[in-house]
């Protein structure tokens, strides 16, 4: 089954997106989209809308905010599980017990700042991926399909 998932590098993990990207590709997952840019405060909380309240949701708002990510539109079978695999625990310093190969093992800092972020569902794909490639997918932007 081909599906799509949003996959994005975030700040803290920039310095190593040449080989989170490697290891996307080599894992047989497609880029179909990826863009570069800045989320203000504002754009980082609607990205982030479902944590609104958690205890964690401020330092990830500042994290996600605080510089440069690269979003990703991810298509292959399967594509949300294996990027969430690939990703690892939430948690870098599990991550580095139980999984010590995957991205976050290898290129987080700590619970919040763990590198990537990949969507949790199928619903979520989809409006993360409509949040960072709207008028891509709808086809507004011919120069980049
Ligand atoms: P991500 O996959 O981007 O989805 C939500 C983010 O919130 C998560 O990665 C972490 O950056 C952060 N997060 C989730 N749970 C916690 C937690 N228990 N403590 C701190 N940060 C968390």
């Amino acid at each position: 089954l081909q599906e799509t998932t949003c996959a994005m590098i975030k700040p803290d993990a920039m310095c190593a997106a040449g080989k989170i990207i490697e290891c996307i590709l080599s894992n047989g997952l497609l880029i179909k989209h990826m863009r570069m840019c800045q989320l203000s405060r504002k754009e980082a909380e609607e990205f982030y809308q479902v944590h609104k309240g958690k205890p964690f949701y401020e330092a990830l708002i500042l994290l996600v905010s605080s510089g440069p990510v690269i979003a990703m539109e991810l298509v292959g079978e399967n594509a949300l599980c294996r990027w969430r695999f690939l990703l690892g625990p939430t948690s870098t310093e599990v991550a580095r017990i139980k999984a010590p190969s995957s991205i976050r093992a290898q290129y987080g800092s700590d619970t919040t700042r763990n590198a990537c972020h990949g969507s949790d569902t199928h619903e979520n794909a989809r409006i993360e991926t409509l949040f960072f490639f709207k008028c891509w997918n709808m086809g507004m932007c011919a120069r980049f399909r």
